[in-house]
This record gives C-alpha cells, structure tokens and sequence, in this order.
C-alpha cells in the first residue's frame, strides 16, 4: 500500500465509520449492471475496485436482478430494470453527461441506481456514489441529480516533445512519446481515470508554444493512441497547433490564412487528424503573442487567422480554442491588451471558435481583477483558462491551494446585464446564449510518483476539475472532500488543515504582491524576487514596469489620469475601483499610483500597511508550520514528512521575498520599517 499520494483522492480505503460500514454492507448487497461497452466494463471495475475497497468485502456484479437490495448502474437503452424505473423526465434534464443517483423501490425492495443517457454519465455516476461511501455519507435516502454546466473542461499541458514540460514541476511529462504508440504505460489509464473522477472531458497533449511536428503523421499516430484509452473515459484529445505549421510541416512558403493553398492545407491536415482521431476534439492556438506566429505576420486579424482552422475543423465537429492571451511591447500597459485586440472583432469568429482568456489580464499573477473581456464579447463564445500548475505561486515547493482564487475568479462580477453577471455565468453561456462553453486549467501533472510534486497539488487538480463541473461550489467544501478522501477524516487532521489550505493563497499573496502589486518576479523563472529589474530586452518584462515604484509612491496608475484600462470595464466595476479611498484595498495599486504617505483603513500609511503585510504573509507561512506540526501521527508519516520539509522552504522563500521587497521598496520610499518588526536582513 503506497503512501506516496500515488492514489491520488481514489484511495478506496475501508470505511472506518462503524455505523456507515454497517449501513452501506445491508443496503448493498449485489451490483447490477446491463450492457457492454468499453465505458461499461471502466464502470464495473470502479464500482468493483471502490465498493470492494470502502465495504472490506466484494460485492457480486450480475446482469439480472434478483431479490436483494442492489445498486443498479445503467442507461435507459441498456437497462431494461433503467428504462422501467420512470425516470425519464429527470433523465432528460441531465444531458449527455449527467447522472442520477436514486432509489426505487421494485416488488417489495428497494435498491439504489445510478442513471444516466450515456455510458460516460454512468462512469460519472459511480464516481459520485462512491464518493458518498468515501465521505461517509448515509446512502439511505439518495436522490442526486447532476450534469455539467459548462461543455468542454479541458486540462491544457505544456508539454514539449522532449518531454519538458513548461512551467511543469513534477518530472517529465506524462506523454512517452519515443514509446509510443506501440507501448501504453499503465499511468495513461490512471491519468484518464483521474480526470474522469472529477469530470474533465477534453486534454490538449502539447505546449501552446508549439512544436509543428506534433501534427506530422509520425506524432498523430502517437496521439491516436493516447486517444484511444481516453476516450472510454469521455475524455478527449486536443492538439495545440502552431500557425506556421503549412509552412514548417506542409513545405508552403506562406501561412497567410487568406491563402487558398493554406486554407487547403488545414483542411486536409484535419482530415488526415481525422483518420487518426475521429472524435478530435479540435486546436488550441497562440497566436502573435510571446514570439508565436500568426495570422498579423501577414496584416490579418485574429478572426482572419482562426476562422481558417476553424472552418477546417467544423464538418468533424471539431472546436477552436484561440488565446487572448496577446501582448506586446510597444504598449503603454499590457492590461489593456487583450481587449482592446478582441473587442473590435466581437461577431467576426466562426461560431465554432471559443476565445480562450486568462482569468485576469496579466498573467495568472497571485492575485488579479478579472480579465475585462469577460462581459464584453456578446458575439464570441469565451472560455475561461485557469492556471493550475504554480508557475507564481512558488512552484511544487509551496502549499498554495488555488480553490479560493478560482472562486474569486468565477464569483467575480461584470455587471454586463446588472448585479450578478458573474464570470461564471458568462462562460457556462448563461449571459449570452454561447454556442461553446469550455473552461481550461493548465496542468500541473508530472511523472513524480505523487503526480504534482507537492502533495498539495493534487487539491488543485481536483478543485479545478470539481469547479469546472459545477462553478457554484466553494472552495471550502472541495477543499473538505478532497482532504478527507485523500488523508483521513480526524477531525483533528481535517479542520486545522482545510482551515491553513484556505488562508495558504493569501499568504502567498501577501509575502510576494500585497496591496494589489503584480509581477515582480525575477525574469524568465518566475520562482523568486526580482523587483528592481528595470534593464531587459523588453520594457513589458521588468519587474518596475508593474510596480512603478519611485521616491514618491508606487503603483500602476490606470485610472483616466493613467492607461485608463479602468473604461474597460462596466460603469459599477469602474466605480468600485475608481476612488482610491473606498476600493477594496486587495486591488488597489492594480489601478492607482499613490503616494508612500497616503492612508489607508488601517489608518496606517501606505508604506507602513506595504511592510505590515509582507510580514503578515511570513506570520502566515509560520502558522501554516504549527498547524502541520500538530497534525503529525494522524496520517502516514510518508506525506508528513515530505510536507513538512516543503513547508521549512516555503518559510524560507517567503522571508526572501517579503526582505528583497521590502529593502528595494525602502531603497525608494526612504522610510523607517515601521515600530515593532523586526528588520529585514
Ligand atoms: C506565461 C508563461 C509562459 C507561457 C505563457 C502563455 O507567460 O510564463 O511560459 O507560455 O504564459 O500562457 O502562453
């Protein structure tokens, strides 16, 4: 039995609730599951493995029922005991890919059933009937009723074809391409099997800096095989595609997307995918941003460039997922960019493209406003890009749990139609009538044995694969499930450590960017602090472009008296954000550069509230350290021990950051540390 986290949140073990144990063994006597497909025999071993796990004891699987109380897992097609149960009015309510889990009673007994139109709903259905039994939730009274809201939830890895992974901190990539397609390692199924527990339906495989070669014959025959294990999982594959790629695979001397020959050859490259892969899921593309080619190389917009593809993709079915992710350096202020680049063409994407945007507009900073074009493109499918892997957040070195910034993210409102356009509701298609919705998190999966480096980083695969289902949950209660399912359920272990999980994302804030300070990591790794980097090649990747900090204030002023990125946003966002005295002060040198003197709530000055919360956020890495230490004993030594040692450099590079800090802002504000902290060394 491994304790290196290998098991993810599928740990199967038995129930040690005496009461629950007892009521699951007499309400589950026997499994019954009609029908055959490839999906349906991924279902009876779950049920099998889980039930066999949870129970202490195996549970026969039969194909009829008989006189004993059983769970019943099937389609109305394949079940004839499914299709006589009457539920066909909430089977219609749950779509493609949703479930019910139920009771009925039949000739005098009553058994439990899992539901659905579809195999992959069933397989979602076990997961979720199991997950009752690993929380030790009482299966007397069932009556669950779910399905997605949002269509395509995508991870996106940036994975290389050297197995590099970008931004990637836990080993290689996953994708053994020099072996494939002929050998299929066995953690290409727990990897399928793992996103299929929280209900991700679609994978990217490569980087979106992306290599060309990933859609030659050689490397698509590759995908197809990857393909092929994930699909009875519900689980597509995706390709990122380089705009070049006619030119550098296809031996055209141009891309211009208006080119009829490279239209031609995007479609019959699609076609060729389509051999391969007949239920593509489509590309993912960044175009004319960080150095990648695209469609303005040759005067073209972005609509230009993605409708070609997008055309080339629609007769299979196929979707477009094209960044906004573009910046470039001539710019007065980044944050402006993407929408003033995608407004304008609003109406103008096929309607099988769906703009991919980060949550906010600069780059999966700590903490960031919500990305203006939310709101904003009433004619363009908009999905949102999530960042799992921790590329400002300390790496796999520190426990950062992302659930409370994706609910920030989500939760956040546009005001477009009035109080309560939430992000959320613009991307699960509420607002505007989407054709595509999709939602994508980039991926913080590696060969490590416990699959994300810090056994923390499963909590962020698992939230974001829980929130891209159903974006109404908390991130208190995924952070509740994931840890009793993944460790234990002490209640001594699970309050202390959900309640540090919660605060951990604000520490990490605090100790690199509070008060609404962005991007002043050290250039290219993103790891440390840099925040005196002025001299690079370009103005857009110094540390002192975000923070504008001089001997008078600092801040990014982007107000009308600045960029006036602020008019990107609805009057009632605008509003809130305005007036440096009543904003929310978590954002406030987002929008405003004041002086070191200005002050805030606390009462305190600007700079003195500055250092307070650098040291805050140590104060906070500290707790985090007491809490884990007095949780040691209730979980296998293994995990501790390794999060403990995590934990000793999170204290460490927190000190850095809040020391270099605070010493470059000092060097600048020529002010005292404020009475009572200690000063930085
Ligand atoms: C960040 C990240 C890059 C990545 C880029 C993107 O800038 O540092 O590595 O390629 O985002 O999202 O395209």
């Amino acid at each position: 039995k491994a304790e290196d986290g290998s098991r993810l949140w599928l740990r199967y073990e038995q129930v040690s609730d005496e009461e629950m144990l007892e009521q699951y063994r007499s309400l589950l006597q026997e499994v019954v599951i009609q029908g055959e497909s490839e999906t349906l025999s991924i279902v009876r071993h779950e049920i099998q493995k889980g039930l066999t796990g949870l129970l202490g004891h195996s549970i026969p699987i039969d194909k009829v029922l008989s006189q004993t109380q059983s769970l019943i897992i099937g389609t109305p097609a394949t079940s004839k005991v499914v299709a006589s149960a009457g539920l066909d009015e909430s089977l219609k309510a749950i779509g493609d890919e949703g479930f019910l889990v139920t009771m009925k009673k039949m000739e005098g007994v009553t058994h439990r059933i899992i539901a659905a139109n579809t195999d992959i709903g069933l397989l979602y259905g076990v997961f979720r009937f199991l997950k009752q039994l690993q929380l030790h939730k009482s299966i007397r009274d069932l009556s669950i009723e779910s399905a997605p809201r949002i269509k395509h939830r995508l991870l996106n890895h940036w994975d290389n074809l050297d197995r590099s992974v970008e931004r990637g901190y836990a080993g290689l990539s996953l994708w053994e391409w020099s072996t494939l397609p002929e050998y299929k390692s066995p953690r290409y199924v727990d990897y399928a099997r793992a996103n299929a527990s929280i209900g991700i339906n679609g994978t990217v495989l490569n980087n979106v800096n992306s290599d060309p070669r990933m859609m030659t014959e050689q490397y698509l025959e590759k995908a197809s095989a990857l393909a092929d294990i994930f699909r009875p999982y519900g689980i597509k594959v995706y390709l990122s595609a380089n705009f070049y790629a006619p030119m550098r695979i296809g031996g055209l001397d141009t891309a211009d997307p208006l080119d009829p020959e490279v239209q031609q050859w995007w479609k019959e490259k699609v076609d060729q995918i389509y051999e391969h892969i007949p239920d593509f899921g489509g590309f993912l593309v960044k175009a004319n941003s960080e150095g990648q080619p695209g469609p303005a190389d040759y005067g073209r917009t972005h609509a230009e460039g993605a409708n070609v593809l997008a055309e080339a993709l629609q007769p299979h079915g196929g979707i477009l997922m094209w960044r906004a992710f573009v910046y470039s350096a001539d710019q007065e202020d980044r944050f402006r960019e993407g929408y003033d680049e995608f407004v304008p063409l609003d109406g103008e994407f096929a309607d099988n493209v769906i703009l991919q945007v980060k949550n906010g507009p600069i780059d999966f900073q700590p903490r960031e406003p919500f990305h203006p074009l939310f709101g904003a493109l009433p004619k363009t499918n908009t999905m949102l890009e999530l960042q799992v892997t921790q590329e400002y957040f300390g790496f796999s070195n520190h426990l950062a749990y992302m659930g409370p910034l994706y609910e920030e993210a989500l939760q956040s409102d546009t005001y477009v139609q009035g109080e309560g356009s939430t992000v959320a509701k613009v991307i699960d298609g509420d607002l505007f009538d989407y054709k595509h919705t999709g939602i994508a998190g980039v991926a913080n999966t590696g060969t490590d044995r416990n699959w994300t480096g810090h056994p923390f980083g499963q909590a962020n695969w698992y939230v974001y694969g829980r929130m891209a289902w159903d974006h109404s949950l908390t991130a208190e209660k995924v952070a509740d499930e994931w840890l009793r399912m993944t460790f234990t359920h002490d209640p001594d272990f699970v309050e202390p450590v959900k309640s540090m999980m919660m605060k951990s994302r604000e520490a990490g804030v605090k100790y690199r960017n509070p008060l609404g300070l962005t991007h002043l990591y050290a250039q290219g790794h993103h790891y440390g602090p840099a925040p005196w980097t002025a001299e690079l090649s370009r103005p857009d990747w110094t540390a002192v472009y975000y923070h504008r900090a001089d001997s008078a204030g600092i801040g990014f002023d982007r107000t009308e008296s600045g960029s006036n990125a602020l008019e990107q946003y609805q009057p009632s966002v605008r509003a809130r954000f305005e007036n440096p005295e009543t904003m929310p002060e978590e954002y406030l040198l987002w929008f405003h550069h004041l002086p070191w003197d200005f002050k805030l709530n606390s009462g305190k000055t600007l700079w003195e509230e500055l250092v307070h919360r650098y040291y805050e956020g140590v104060t906070m890495v500290e707790e985090m350290q007491k809490t884990w230490n007095s949780v040691e004993g209730l979980i296998d030594q293994e995990r501790f021990d390794h999060v403990q040692a995590l934990l000793e450099i999170q204290k460490k590079d927190a000190l850095w950051w809040r020391n270099a800090c605070v010493l470059y802002f000092q060097s600048l504000s020529g002010k005292p540390i404020p009475a009572g902290l200690e000063k930085p060394a």
